[in-house]
């Protein structure tokens, strides 16, 4: 490792354009969320290790190999950096009653950690956008949650995406197809690959998972869960689709689709999108009825989904360039120790009535304090000289069209940019 200081493999920075551009996404993210009446979470992003190998599941390879877990010098406790977020919102709503009397709708956004091979949309600190329906059985919240999805698509502009949908019924379902997957699989022992060998006793289901060519007959061959579902669990997939075809929404059954956790019961659901490489899926999720349970809680079902935020983000290209960068609507230069502090007064004073503005903050000549304002994308310079201070005005000089220069005191300059700016006078 060189001497030099740098960010961690695989962690980003997020440098102020394309902050701002998450920021105009964010907004977009939290009114479409409201829309649904889902309503806002924030939890830690350190958890007990156990919740996540309770949770995801142990034999999963987020749990297995992703996971950022150290061990809490001071006690000794075994501590993981949360790699998604629906264990940790499972595990507030239990440890708060916030599932007692009623069901909950709720969305979390933040980082995630998980220790992979870093590649283009595919990062060790990464962010999603979830969303949990705690306590909903029937399949209309299914439903909710994948047309809400396809609405943001559409808000977004995004092109070139598909649905894919499946069902993983109920356990005793799973376990009737695991037992004749295994035995199936166990024709091949010799012919599967580490993972393949690995995995075949303790989650056989990512067997079908693979992405090794080699193993693509096999997979094509084998006994599929789909064909082992009982009446119930298929009827509440049958309904999903209902729901799905009378809202409009496009779908394709993909019966190897198995999800990376543990979880999830019935309806499962991925985005994929042919324009992100390797990294196709870029939204994913399901129902999880036995979640809540198995983290303590009184038995209650739940279904929830969450997006890849930089995916989307790539995705997102029209958004990318019609969001426009936010920039000040004044920038403020003063030359002068009376000017200075009438300037500094005159920049609150715009703040106050609504503007933003940056007041122009060391040394320098009106020509490089203009260049600055300039470099800003400011709308209007404000330039005060000790003169201008001396009658209590400040000077307005419009930046980005013609227009004369025009000196007014800050009550007077308000009401004139609100006019330019807004069309009001208010
Ligand atoms: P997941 O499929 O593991 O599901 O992750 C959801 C999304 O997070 C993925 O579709 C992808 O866009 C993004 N993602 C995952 N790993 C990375 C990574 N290393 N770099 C960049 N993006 C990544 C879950 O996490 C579930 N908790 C979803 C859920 C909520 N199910 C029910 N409720």
């Amino acid at each position: 490792m060189s001497n030099k200081l740098q960010g961690v493999r695989g962690m980003n920075d997020l440098l102020p354009e394309e902050a701002e551009r998450w920021e105009a996404f964010e907004e977009i993210i939290r009114d479409w969320l409201r829309s649904y009446g889902y309503r806002p979470i924030r939890t830690p992003i350190v958890e007990y290790t156990r919740l996540f190998s309770r949770g995801v599941g142990e034999h999963t390879d987020i749990v297995e190999k992703e996971m950022y877990s150290f061990e809490d010098r001071l006690n000794g406790e075994q501590l993981t950096m949360r790699p998604e977020g629906t264990a940790s919102c499972v595990r507030a709503a239990i440890e708060h009653n916030l599932i007692f009397q009623n069901p909950q709708r709720l969305y979390y956004s933040g980082p995630m950690f998980r220790h992979e091979r870093p590649q283009k949309g595919r990062y060790r600190q990464f962010h999603q956008v979830g969303v949990e329906a705690l306590g909903f059985a029937g399949p209309d919240v299914d439903a909710e949650h994948i047309v809400m999805c396809r609405r943001l698509w559409d808000d977004l502009g995004l092109e070139d995406v598909e649905l894919q949908l499946n069902s993983l019924g109920d356990a005793a379902e799973r376990a009737t197809h695991r037992a004749e997957l295994i035995a199936y699989l166990e024709r091949f022992h010799d012919q599967l690959d580490e993972d393949g060998k690995r995995r075949l006793h303790t989650n056989p289901l990512r067997v079908l998972d693979t992405k090794n060519p080699a193993l693509e007959d096999i997979v094509a061959g084998a006994p599929r869960l789909i064909d082992y579902l009982g009446e119930t669990s298929l009827k509440h997939f049958e309904s999903v689709q209902r729901l799905l075809r009378e809202a409009a929404v496009p779908y394709r059954i993909n019966p190897r689709m198995v999800r990376g956790l543990d979880y999830y019961n019935r309806t499962v659901f991925e985005w994929t999108t042919t324009r992100l490489g390797a990294q196709a899926t870029f939204c994913g999720g399901g129902r999880y009825d036995g979640l809540i349970e198995q983290l303590g809680g009184k038995p209650a079902p739940a279904c929830g989904f969450a997006m890849g935020m930089e995916r989307v983000m790539l995705l997102w290209q029209e958004g990318l360039e019609s969001a426009g960068l936010a920039s000040p609507d004044v920038y403020v230069v003063h030359q002068g120790e009376q000017a200075q502090a009438f300037a500094f007064r005159v920049a609150e004073t715009l703040r106050s009535a609504g503007f933003s503005a940056i007041y122009h903050c060391g040394e320098g000549g009106f020509k490089s304090q203009m260049k600055k304002a300039d470099a800003s994308r400011a709308a209007y310079a404000v330039i005060v000289g000790d003169e201008e201070a001396a009658a209590g005005r400040a000077a307005l000089k419009p930046l980005r069209d013609e227009g004369e220069q025009i000196a007014l005191e800050p009550e007077a300059l308000c009401e004139w940019l609100a006019q330019r700016l807004y069309g009001d006078a208010d």
